[in-house]
């Protein structure tokens, strides 16, 4: 417990430091987007107005890993929910609420892609902490509506693409939203494209990817497709503590690595991340 509250602990320090730490521009992940087909095969256009810093720690070297457009990425540097931050020269974004998604377009492969889109995190309600022009972390006021599922692609497949999506939210999202989608919904066979077009929320901010295969050693019997997760609510982790913060990973957090002790840690931390 203690070791595994130190891991999150650490992860909450690292998001203060989060900017823009890597040498990427915004048209060096639009160009990203277009060479590994995300626009058109996702998006039917991209034009970022910032960058979308991501950066997860690895769960078993309890390294950082900041996330490049394409990077390849092991199952293992990405079990555990990223910090996410945004950079933007755009000074109206600081007052701006958001809405996070990340999609996979390749499951169960990007051959036959036949359940794609798989919603792997769509959390609203998410305001900045810092300055926009070095980095603002996202912070959650309000439990994700599907948390963050670590990639898991199926044993034999290629690699799946794994997007990172940043749009405004519009003020009537929350009234809107329920109508179409809550965390029953299956999270297969998604679409954000046209989950955006519906609800108004624009073409996306900033955005960013990365590549996972399934593990070099990886057999039938430990695949561990968690789609239960999808419909398992955050716990109100933040309200125990007087907090409205609530990570939108926690419920599948818990359940995979069985963090007992987190909720308490997160309600006593209070301020949240992504
Ligand atoms: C960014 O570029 C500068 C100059 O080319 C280099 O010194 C620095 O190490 C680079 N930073 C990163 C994070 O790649
Ligand atoms: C991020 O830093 C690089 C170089 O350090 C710069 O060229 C780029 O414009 C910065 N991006 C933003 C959005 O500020
Ligand atoms: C992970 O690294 C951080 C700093 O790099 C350290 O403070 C922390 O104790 C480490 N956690 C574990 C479980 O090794
Ligand atoms: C990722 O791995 C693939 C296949 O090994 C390789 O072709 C590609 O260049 C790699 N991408 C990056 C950004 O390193
Ligand atoms: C994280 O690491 C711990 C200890 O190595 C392991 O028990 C746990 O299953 C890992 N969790 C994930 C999500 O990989
Ligand atoms: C932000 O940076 C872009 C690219 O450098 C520039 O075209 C744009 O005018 C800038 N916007 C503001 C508000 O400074
Ligand atoms: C914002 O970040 C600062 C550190 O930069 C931290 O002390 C503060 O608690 C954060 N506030 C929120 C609401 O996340
Ligand atoms: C997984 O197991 C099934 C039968 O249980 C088998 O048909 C299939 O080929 C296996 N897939 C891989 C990638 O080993
Ligand atoms: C966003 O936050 C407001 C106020 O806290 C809440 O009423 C609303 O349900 C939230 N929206 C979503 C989609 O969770
Ligand atoms: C959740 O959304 C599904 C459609 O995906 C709908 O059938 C169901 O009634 C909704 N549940 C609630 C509680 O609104
Ligand atoms: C919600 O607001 C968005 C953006 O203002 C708009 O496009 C959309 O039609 C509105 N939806 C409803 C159901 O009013
Ligand atoms: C995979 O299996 C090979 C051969 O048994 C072994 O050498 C290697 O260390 C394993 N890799 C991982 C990540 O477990």
């Amino acid at each position: 417990m203690l070791t595994q509250l130190l891991v999150f602990v650490s992860t909450v320090v690292l998001c203060v430091s989060a900017q823009n730490s890597t040498n990427v521009t915004t048209a060096d992940v639009e160009q990203a987007f277009t060479t590994a087909k995300i626009v058109p095969d996702v998006l039917p256009s991209f034009n970022p107005v910032g960058l979308l810093n991501v950066v997860f720690l690895d769960n078993v070297t309890n390294t950082t890993v900041t996330v490049t457009p394409g990077l390849n990425m092991t199952r293992e540097q990405n079990a555990l929910r990223p910090t996410v931050s945004f950079v933007s020269n755009m000074t109206t974004f600081a007052q701006q609420t958001f809405v996070l998604a990340m999609v996979d377009p390749d499951a169960p492969t990007p051959q036959n892609p036949t359940s794609a889109q798989i919603r792997h995190l769509l959390a609203p309600n998410i305001t900045l902490n810092g300055s926009l022009a070095t980095g603002a972390v996202l912070v959650n006021n309000t439990p994700a509506i599907s948390d963050f599922l670590r990639p898991t692609p199926p044993v034999g497949s290629d690699p799946h693409r794994y997007i990172l999506l940043l749009f405004a939210q519009p003020a009537n999202f929350s009234s809107v939203v329920p109508g179409i989608l809550n965390a029953s919904t299956p999270i297969s066979n998604f679409n954000i494209s046209a989950f955006a077009e519906q609800l108004g929320l624009g073409s996306p901010l900033a955005g960013n990817f990365f590549l996972t295969g399934p593990d070099a050693n990886s057999t039938n019997s430990t695949s561990t497709a968690s789609s239960a997760a999808s419909s398992a609510t955050s716990p109100a982790s933040g309200s125990a503590a007087g907090s409205t913060t609530n990570p939108p990973s926690s419920a599948v957090g818990m359940a995979e690595l069985s963090w007992t002790g987190l909720t308490v840690a997160m309600g006593l931390l209070g301020v949240l991340v992504l």
